[in-house]
């Protein structure tokens, strides 16, 4: 535990912190200690913002809520577009964005929502800053601080996630512009190896940037997204699983990086896309859960599932098997393509369809907010959201 403070004070945030902690705090003392009336030998290095990061990690893993990942990079978001039918501009981009962010009622579902910078200093159409709208509904602002995978030089043509240099001083200006949450997504793939050296390299740069970030005010998000792309079973998902999560978990302590503020993002262990061998969402679930509890401590608040190019549907019912029975943690979801996608082909660019696409966003977060509680049921879903989008080789 990093603090008596947070013990005794309120354990989420609530809006008006996060408002008022526009400016940036001093840092008050570097190490936190457990019980400051009989020092333990257990210290954390947490940095001033110890509390404000529990609670901001707290109030993001919140009961029936999860997070809506809209920080597709221009170029990904320029493909999501194209699938419409309309070019990659600005003010496209600010008009999809505008429609998400504004879904009547969308902070029941969704706690967190996970901005490309672009839109952290974006407004809406109207006019708006896109932060205070979320913040208005509920929703923390968070920010994707990777800078994108690049190859992986002595490897076996796989890939290594940039974006360490400068963090410190981005971090420290995105807090200052509202996000109190941020991501670093980086990749594992199964069928090329994965190499020891490829493993050590995301583990390390992950645990780097979470120590980075939570000296800046920011819940760093870890996420080593291990790849659908394979014809491997589900076994051999595990196993490679279970190595990166030791690995991760390893360098997080090494980096002195308090597991109370921070929030993984993992992928689910199903087999590889190419499997001819599909797996239930009783076996997913079952798969999933052992992964976590052999590797994941329960002081670490939350985990928020990547969606990977599940379909919409799918992504749901895994969810939901995992939530059939209580967990150390609070087990949710963080999807981009899982929440966006019927959402996205509804609206088609058209301003008359924007009711209507906002209502597919929403049918989706509902249902992925009672899977979080375990009580989604799958009835009355459309074929669109049981669409796979799994797409090979694909980079964010
Ligand atoms: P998907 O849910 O589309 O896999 O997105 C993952 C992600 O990291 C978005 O932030």
């Amino acid at each position: 535990m990093a603090s008596a403070s947070f013990l005794k004070s309120s354990p989420i945030l609530n809006k008006s912190e996060w408002l008022n902690g526009q400016s940036l705090r001093q840092p008050s003392a570097t190490v936190v200690r457990c019980n400051p009336v009989a020092p333990s030998p257990l210290t954390i290095r947490a940095g001033a913002y110890a509390d404000e990061l529990v609670k901001t990690a707290k109030t993001i893993a919140s009961p029936g809520r999860g997070i809506l990942a809209m920080d597709e990079s221009n170029a990904t978001c320029g493909k999501r577009l194209a699938s419409i039918g309309l070019e990659n501009t600005e003010a496209n981009r600010q008009a999809f964005r505008t429609l998400l962010v504004s879904v009547p009622g969308l902070g029941n579902y969704v706690s967190g929502a996970i901005l490309f910078e672009e839109t952290l200093y974006q407004s809406t159409v109207e006019g708006k800053k896109i932060v205070d709208v979320l913040v208005e509904q509920g929703i923390v602002p968070g920010i994707k601080t990777d800078k994108g995978l690049v190859p992986l030089a002595g490897s076996n043509d796989e890939s290594w996630c940039q974006g360490l240099d400068g963090l410190a001083s981005r971090s420290a200006a995105y807090y200052q512009q509202g996000a109190r949450f941020c991501k670093w997504r980086t990749v594992v793939s199964i069928p090329n190896g994965p190499s020891a050296l490829a493993v050590k390299e995301a583990a390390w740069g992950l645990a780097r940037y979470a120590a980075i970030s939570q000296d800046n005010g920011l819940v760093p998000i870890v996420e080593p997204e291990i790849l659908l792309d394979g014809e491997h079973g589900i076994d051999e998902t595990f196993e490679v699983a279970q190595k990166v999560w030791a690995e991760v978990f390893f360098y997080l302590a090494q980096n002195n990086v308090m597991f109370e503020g921070i929030l993984l993002k993992p992928s689910m262990v199903t087999p590889g896309a190419e499997c001819k061998e599909r797996a239930t969402p009783e076996k997913v679930a079952e798969y999933t859960l052992n992964l976590l509890h052999r590797r994941i401590p329960p002081a670490v608040p939350g985990i928020m599932f990547l969606s990977g190019g599940q379909s919409e549907v799918e992504a749901t019912l895994n969810l939901n098997a995992m939530n059939q029975s209580p967990n150390p943690w609070h087990v949710s979801f963080s999807y981009a393509r899982a929440l966006q996608n019927t959402c996205l082909k509804t609206w088609g660019g058209r301003p008359e369809n924007v009711s209507a696409a906002q209502e597919a966003l929403l049918i989706r977060a509902k249902a992925n907010s009672l899977a979080q509680l375990g009580k989604y049921t799958g009835e009355g879903e459309s074929e669109e959201s049981k669409k796979g989008m799994f797409v090979k080789g694909y980079t964010y």
